[in-house]
């Protein structure tokens, strides 16, 4: 553990800690510490100072750990060799594409630069949401490969719900949405050639207790976990249990996805399709396109009756929107 790290797991109960006991821990010197709690401004953790007390977070951090994760995945860790968190790092899913090692997992409690879908940044704080990526070696191209990102959604979407967040469902390709505001997002990144074995590395942002102000310059309707459950009146598992199981979802649908393709996924992404007989929009570079969606092939291309004639789009070309919502 570093000193940063071991900075912020002394702070993380949200007591008062004394500068000269951090400074011990930390083997530096007082001013040395207060150096380093200015810093943990930067990544988003606040810090309280009071005469006499020292100091404290002033919201404790529920801190994601290995072993906790490894023991939410019961007999499936096994098959993850590599799990890792880091406490601040530009992006899980583009340290994990530098690297060749699968099955691999890094979780992160802060990112600096969170890549979402078609160039967009992901909203990072620390601490307050999940972030995370997979990597996944495939022996061959999967020849459905496209259609991964719907699978993984699917896999996502039924863990949260049997966990108790009830309402989630999925927007083409793999937004998980609830009451139409966005939940959790997945960007998928891979290498590898159409002959030979193919490594997927699979990113997952999850807004776990994202508060308004933190989440405040995301430019769409955003929801957090924590909502959901208060609205479901249901207890929310703590960020080392979710990840945990989220983990193990995915593993079980790489596994399957292998051996299926999309196949065992289409009729259970078809039931969690949010957008069915909607209206929608679909923005590309060669101009928007309105119709009405018709949910996905077997193929994960969206289907989308245009002027009474059905058309399928691909993801990465597309961005949909519901006419006249989110
Ligand atoms: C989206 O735009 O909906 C996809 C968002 C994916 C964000 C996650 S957070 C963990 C992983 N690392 C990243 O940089 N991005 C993904």
């Amino acid at each position: 553990m570093d000193r940063a790290q071991r900075l912020i797991t002394q702070l993380a109960d949200g007591q008062w800690h004394s500068g000269e006991a951090l400074a011990e821990v930390l083997e530096v010197s007082r001013a040395a510490v207060w150096k380093r709690l200015q810093a943990l401004a930067d990544i988003g953790l606040e810090v309280e100072s009071r005469h006499g007390k020292g100091y404290r977070l002033t919201r404790p951090v529920d801190l994601l750990r290995v072993d906790a994760i490894t023991a939410a995945m019961k007999a499936h860790a096994s098959k993850l060799p590599s799990l890792e968190v880091a406490t601040s790092i530009d992006s899980t899913n583009a340290r994990l594409m530098q690297l060749d090692n699968a099955p691999a997992a890094l979780l992160a409690e802060h990112q600096t630069a969170g890549r979402g879908r078609r160039g967009r940044a992901w909203c990072s704080p620390f601490g307050a949401n999940l972030y995370f990526s997979l990597a996944w070696r495939f022996d061959s191209m999967p020849p459905q490969l496209p259609a991964l990102s719907l699978a993984v959604g699917v896999a996502l979407a039924e863990t949260l719900t049997d966990l108790g967040a009830a309402g989630t469902g999925l927007k083409w390709p793999n937004d998980l949405l609830w009451h139409g505001r966005k939940l959790a997002g997945v960007l998928i990144e891979h290498r590898g050639e159409a002959a030979g074995p193919c490594r997927v590395v699979i990113g997952v942002g999850l807004n776990v207790g994202m508060t308004a102000s933190q989440g405040n310059e995301i430019d769409q309707d955003w929801v957090s976990l924590a909502e959901v459950h208060a609205a479901a009146d249901t207890v929310m598992p703590d960020r080392n249990a979710l990840a945990g199981q989220l983990l193990k979802a995915l593993l079980q649908c790489l596994e399957q996805f292998a051996t299926t393709g999309f196949d065992s996924f289409h009729p259970r992404w078809s039931t969690l399709d949010v957008m069915r007989n909607q209206a929608v929009r679909l923005q590309q570079e060669r101009g928007d396109v309105e119709g009405v969606a018709q949910g996905v092939d077997r193929h994960g291309a969206l289907l989308v009756q245009v002027r009474g004639e059905r058309q399928r789009f691909f993801s990465g070309e597309v961005s949909l929107r519901a006419v006249g919502g989110a």
